[in-house]
């Protein structure tokens, strides 16, 4: 055979892979709003660096008439490229293609670039738009998931691992997502569910769609499984380049920096964030804003335990992890669900060499039953251990309250920040006034004639003792009291003196998390 029919047969076959499924089953995916695998794919990396690999790739099942059923690349395209000039991996489930549904060639083909990427220190990200188990394929479908969900584990804290979930993701399909570091859902178009409505009906008698079980808004709001709620899959994709601008390619790495040169960092704005009545709300994502560059705050679970505020952001170019309580929900108590999602974001970072910010005004936990049988005592310990056993720079402005044991959880200085910081309408205390009063001097204000008026006294005699920063400071837990205006340049401070911070926990196997 001649060289020229050789290349014939090669066209043939890139050809035929480029097909997936057939035009109208690309045309039956594009009516629902959705892209391609690789239309994905073009739009994620930057223009021809995507190269494919296991393009010829089948599987070798003749289960149930599969054997007349192949697709070259068996439903998913898998291979490297660069997004921003940095090496990144990545496959994306072909829902054309047996619904994207994965079994043996198609799990080997993404374990294959998931070990590409831990060998060579470089995120992987996965586009996933399938039916799950590929059902004729039995248990090697099952034993090709669990193949990929052992690699997310390994991988997980040594390469970003970041999800965009663009079609149905059901079954077994939603643990390797749930097992990487972020989750992107498109609205209504993507699902994640362990099992569709159709089971639900049956074994509970609930009637539920789709989009209520487990769509983009169910899931970044009352689940937190989804960090992101994206309005279309050029918006996941978009989310998915900002969020790699901010990371590492690896745990040895630091994240890239972006150029900066110090000017007036004085911020006068924040002088007038603090309502002069310390019971009222303000929003703290003003403080983030006016404190770090430009636009650069990228809020994470943003519809989720909205009470803490979470996400990256740049200081003097530097990524920074910002970690907040947020005043204007629930008063920025903290309860199960911010610890939660604030130890998942500090344990990331940490991870990853991003160092962490936190400006913190929480009156304490949030008391109740449902708090309580809901474990908020263990769910609490996770960010007070996040936080703990985080080595990364660290760094905490207090802007108002700060009581009771939220005190100590919120990267305070006994639990190994660096620098503290605390503004002048700082209140740290055991409890706020009122509590205090009525408990420390219960016997006198019961034996006052006017006891209402006495409590009043005495709530005034011990905010004037504790609600400021300055005990605080005259020990040394707080390094500075400043001027809201002068946050910036201090925190610009803190971090550059922190940058070459070396600090090792007690060799162990690993922790224990109270999960
Ligand atoms: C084989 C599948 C498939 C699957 C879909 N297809 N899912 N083939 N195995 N798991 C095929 C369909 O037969 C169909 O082929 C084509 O893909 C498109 O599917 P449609 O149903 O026409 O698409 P749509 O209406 O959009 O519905 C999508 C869907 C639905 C919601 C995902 O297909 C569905 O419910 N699939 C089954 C989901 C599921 O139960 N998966 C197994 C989970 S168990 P044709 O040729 O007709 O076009 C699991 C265990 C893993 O994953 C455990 C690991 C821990």
């Amino acid at each position: 055979m001649s060289m020229e029919e050789k290349l014939n047969i090669l066209q043939n076959k890139i050809d035929e892979a480029k097909k997936g499924g057939g035009e109208k089953r690309i045309e039956a995916q594009h009516k629902k709003g959705k892209l391609t695998a690789k239309e994905r794919l073009e739009l994620l990396f930057d223009k021809d660096s995507f190269q494919e690999m296991g393009m010829l790739v089948q599987h070798r099942s003749v289960n149930f008439g599969l054997d007349k059923q192949k697709f070259l690349g068996d439903g998913v395209v898998t291979g490297f490229g660069k997004i921003n000039g940095r090496l990144v991996y990545a496959f994306s489930q072909d829902f054309t293609v047996l619904g994207g549904s994965l079994a043996e060639a198609h799990a080997e083909k993404i374990c294959k670039v998931m070990d590409l990427a831990m060998k060579n220190g470089a995120p992987l990200l996965g586009l996933n738009d399938s039916g799950g188990a590929r059902i004729q394929e039995g248990v090697v479908s099952l034993g090709g998931y669990a193949d990929i969900f052992y690699r997310n584990t390994l991988a997980s804290g040594v390469i970003p691992q970041l999800s965009a979930i663009m079609g149905p993701c059901a079954g077994g399909a939603v643990y390797s997502p749930a097992l990487t570091d972020f989750i992107l859902m498109v609205e209504n178009t993507s699902y994640m569910f362990v099992t569709g409505p159709n089971v639900v009906k049956t074994v509970t008698n609930e009637d539920v769609t789709a989009e209520e079980l487990g769509g983009a808004d169910t899931h970044a709001s009352k689940s937190g499984v989804t960090h992101f709620a994206c309005e279309n899959e050029v918006d996941a994709i978009n989310h998915l380049k900002q969020l790699l601008a901010y990371m590492p390619s690896n745990c040895e790495e630091e994240a890239p920096r972006l150029p900066y040169t110090e000017g007036n960092e004085k911020r006068d704005k924040l002088n007038g964030i603090i309502p002069e009545n310390p019971n009222q709300p303000y929003d703290i994502r003003d403080v983030i804003s006016e404190t770090m560059d430009g636009d650069s705050f990228l809020e994470i679970h943003k519809d989720y335990a909205e009470n803490i505020v979470v996400g990256f952001a740049r200081l003097a170019g530097r990524s920074i992890g910002v970690v907040a309580n947020q005043p204007a929900v629930l008063a920025g108590v903290l309860d199960v669900n911010s610890s939660k999602k604030g130890a998942r974001f500090v344990r990331f970072c940490d991870a990853f060499n991003i160092p962490l910010l936190v400006f913190e005004d929480v009156p304490g936990f949030l008391p109740g039953t449902d708090q309580e049988w809901n474990a908020i005592i263990t769910n609490g310990a996770k960010l007070l251990y996040a936080f703990s056993e985080a080595t990364v720079p660290r760094v905490t402005v207090i802007t108002r309250k700060a009581y009771g044991g939220a005190y100590d959880v919120m990267n305070s200085k006994h639990i190994g920040a660096d620098m503290n910081f605390a503004w002048p309408s700082a209140e740290i205390a055991v409890m706020g006034a009122k509590g205090a009063a009525e408990i420390i001097f219960r016997k006198e204000i019961a034996e006052a004639s006017d006891p209402a008026t006495k409590l009043k006294e005495k709530e005034a005699e011990y905010a004037e003792l504790f609600a400021n920063p300055y005990n605080a400071a005259a020990r040394g837990y707080v390094d500075e009291v400043i001027r809201p205006d002068q946050t910036r340049e201090r925190l610009i401070r803190a971090f550059e003196m922190l940058e070459n911070k070396v600090d090792n926990l007690p060799k162990k196997k690993h922790g224990n998390i109270p999960l």
